[in-house]
């Protein structure tokens, strides 16, 4: 299960998403990136987070810890804008947090340019992206942050974000499990990511068993009420039957419209050319940094 903790204190909104999570203090001394049961992504964008994120915890990709949070919107009465003020007073009760991972930065386009990401590692999160139908990984929008920053350890992908996967349970009766997604903007498409080898080493890890637990971390309160179910149990089974489904179809969906590593470096190649070719005589002989494949980047020098 989850751990419960309660909000003792409301720091700020984070306007830069869509659904306005807040950063919050708990009474368990941690601080944690809270979305809220009242944006107007519904509960259904928090059952999402907590089944990709445990799922992706599962299968030893990063993710900060989540915790339930208890919220009582009289905390946020000094927020000053009047539509994150009503998102918080429909918020009161249990609310979704995920550990704040303090100075992490957004994995976003200029970052991506000189950061190496190995194609394995890029592998494994596009085929979960693809399993969960995850939408919202994309090279604007990537979701994914890059932590720690400060030059103790090297940086490491973190995932954050899964409130616009599981794009089935918006229309469970007409979702095939075979339904394959466009991966083409995908974030770390330029990492000729190693689907296959990620579809060998991680569908048979994701078992009946392991969707079960997944989806008992969910609280019922977020799953009952689902149009055409019983309750919450028969909500949970739906989620686990569609997954293991997709999982054992992952033929039919695994993404295969990335370029590969030898038409990256040809493309690479070309690009270098052309800017060598753009030259006056005397740059020619200033070596080309930023035409370096990214793996050779001294990453620090940009995240700083
Ligand atoms: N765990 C975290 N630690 C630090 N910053 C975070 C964390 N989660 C989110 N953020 C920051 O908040 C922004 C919005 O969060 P996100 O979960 O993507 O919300 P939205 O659903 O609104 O897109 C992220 O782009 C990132 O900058
Ligand atoms: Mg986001």
């Amino acid at each position: 299960m989850l751990t419960e903790v309660t909000a003792t204190r409301y720091v700020a909104p984070l306007h830069s998403g869509g659904s306005v999570p807040g950063i919050v203090e708990a009474d368990d001394l941690g601080t944690y990136v809270v979305k809220f049961t009242g944006a107007a992504q519904g509960r259904k964008a928090l059952v999402a987070e907590v089944v990709v994120g445990e799922l992706a915890r599962a299968l030893g990709l990063r993710f900060p810890e989540l915790v339930l949070v208890h919220f009582d919107p009289q905390l946020a009465a000094h927020e000053p804008h009047q539509e994150v003020r009503n998102l918080l007073d429909a918020s009161q009760g249990v609310n979704l947090g995920m550990d704040y991972l303090p100075g992490a930065r957004d994995f976003t386009p200029e970052v991506a340019a000189h950061f190496p990401v190995d194609p394995l590692e890029a592998g494994r999160i596009v085929w979960l992206d693809a399993l969960t139908a995850n939408v919202d990984r994309t090279v604007h929008s990537s979701n994914l942050m890059l932590w720690p920053t400060f030059g103790i350890a090297p940086p490491r992908l973190w995932l954050i974000d899964h409130g616009a996967a599981l794009v089935f349970h918006h229309r469970w009766d007409t979702s095939a499990p075979e339904k394959a997604y466009d991966f083409r903007h995908h974030a770390l498409g330029r990492y000729a990511p190693d689907v296959r080898a990620a579809d060998a080493e991680l569908a048979p890890k994701v078992t009946r068993e392991l969707l079960a637990e997944v989806l008992a971390e969910v609280p019922d309160a977020w799953l009952e009420g689902e149009p055409g179910f019983s309750g919450a149990g028969a909500v949970r089974d739906a989620y686990v039957d569609y997954l293991a489904a997709r999982v054992a179809a992952s033929a039919a969906w695994l993404p295969t419209c990335f370029p590969s590593r030898e038409e990256l470096a040809a493309e690479e190649a070309r690009r270098a050319a052309r800017t060598r070719a753009g030259r006056p005589d005397w740059l020619k002989r200033v070596p080309d940094l930023h035409g370096k494949p990214a793996a050779e980047q001294d990453w620090s020098v940009h995240l700083g």
